[in-house]
C-alpha cells in the first residue's frame, strides 16, 4: 500500500527515545478515534541508523515529523535530515503553540537546514491563522492542519478508557474543525496546506481542497481501511469531474470566494 502514495509521513521523532505511555493508548468513540501513544519513537539516533534507511526502501518522497521541547531540540533533528521533507510537530507536550513559541521552533528550523519546511499545527487554539502568519514570517515553506485535539471517553464504569485519561481526538469528528482551520490559514497566508483530519472519502478531500488545502493526508481511516488512499485518490478523481474542476488546483479555496472576511 505505501508503496502507492504520494509521500509517506513518519511518526514523530524526537532527540531521545520514547517508549510512549502504558495501555490503554488507542480507544474508539462514535465519531472518531483517541489516542495517547505518547510519541513513542526510536530516538533520532536509532531512526536515521535503522528507520530511515527502510523507509528509503518504499521509494516514495518521506517526510519526516520531528518533535522536542526545545526549539534546539528541533533544529538540531533538522540539521541531521537529507533528502526529506521536514514536518514539525508544534502539538508536541510541553510546547507552547503561541505564535511567538512556534515562530521560535520555525525560525531555529530555517537557520539549520534549507529542506522544506512543513509547521503541523493543533486546531486548539484561539488563533491558528496568527500562528500560521508568525511560522510563514519565519520561513516556514508550507503548513501541515490540523493535528489532533484534546479528547477523553469513558468506558462502561464511568472510568477513562485511555490510561492516562486524556488523549488526542481524530478521524471524522475532527473533519470541520479541519476544514476551518484551512480556511482560516488560507486566507492568513500564501503557503501550501497540508489538510488532514477525519478524511474518510473523495468528497471530503475535496471539501478540503475548497477551503484551501492544496494537498491532502490520511491518518485514521487507515486503521480501518489501508486501501483508503488509492480509493479516495480515484473518488476526488470522479467528484472533482462532477463538480467540473479540470484539475484539483482549480478547485482550491472556491469556497472562500463567498465570504468577504471571516473571524478566526
Ligand atoms: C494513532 C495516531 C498516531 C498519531 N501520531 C502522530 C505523530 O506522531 N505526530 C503527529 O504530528 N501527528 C500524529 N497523529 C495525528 C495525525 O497525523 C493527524 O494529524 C490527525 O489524526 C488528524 O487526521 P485523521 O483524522 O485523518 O487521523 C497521530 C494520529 C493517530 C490517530
Amino acid at each position: 500500500m505505501a508503496r502507492r502514495l504520494d509521500a509517506f509521513v513518519t511518526k514523530t521523532v524526537t532527540p531521545e527515545p520514547r517508549e510512549g505511555n502504558a495501555p490503554v493508548r488507542i480507544a474508539e468513540t462514535e465519531h472518531g478515534m483517541l489516542n495517547a501513544i505518547g510519541l513513542a519513537n526510536p530516538g533520532r539516533d536509532r531512526f536515521l541508523a535503522e528507520t530511515l534507511p527502510l523507509l528509503r526502501t518504499l521509494g516514495r518522497p518521506l517526510w519526516v515529523s520531528v518533535g522536542g521541547v526545545s526549539a534546539r531540540d528541533y533544529a538540531e533533528t533538522c540539521a541531521l535530515l537529507d533528502d526529506v521533507t521536514i514536518e514539525l510537530n508544534l502539538s508536541c507536550p510541553n510546547v507552547d503553540e503561541a505564535p511567538e513559541s512556534a515562530a521560535e521552533i520555525v525560525a531555529a528550523c530555517r537557520a539549520a537546514t534549507s529542506l522544506p519546511l512543513y509547521a503541523k499545527l493543533s486546531p486548539a487554539t484561539w488563533d491558528i491563522a496568527g500562528t500560521a502568519r508568525a511560522v510563514e514570517a519565519a520561513g516556514a515553506d508550507g503548513l501541515s492542519l490540523v493535528n489532533t485535539i484534546r479528547g477523553l471517553a469513558l468506558g462502561p464504569t464511568l472510568r477513562p478508557t485511555l490510561a492516562r485519561a486524556v488523549g488526542g481526538y481524530s478521524g471524522p469528528a475532527l473533519r470541520p474543525v479541519a476544514l476551518a482551520a484551512v480556511y482560516a490559514c488560507r486566507r492568513a497566508t500564501q503557503l501550501p496546506i497540508v489538510g488532514m483530519g477525519g478524511v474518510q472519502t473523495g468528497h471530503d478531500a475535496l471539501e478540503l481542497l475548497a477551503c484551501g488545502a492544496t494537498h491532502v493526508a490520511l491518518g485514521t481511516v487507515l486503521f480501518a481501511d489501508p486501501d483508503a488512499p488509492a480509493r479516495v485518490r480515484t473518488e476526488l478523481a470522479d467528484e472533482l469531474e462532477r463538480a467540473g474542476f479540470a484539475t484539483p488546483d482549480d478547485a482550491v479555496g472556491v469556497a472562500q470566494a463567498a465570504v468577504a472576511t471571516v473571524e478566526n
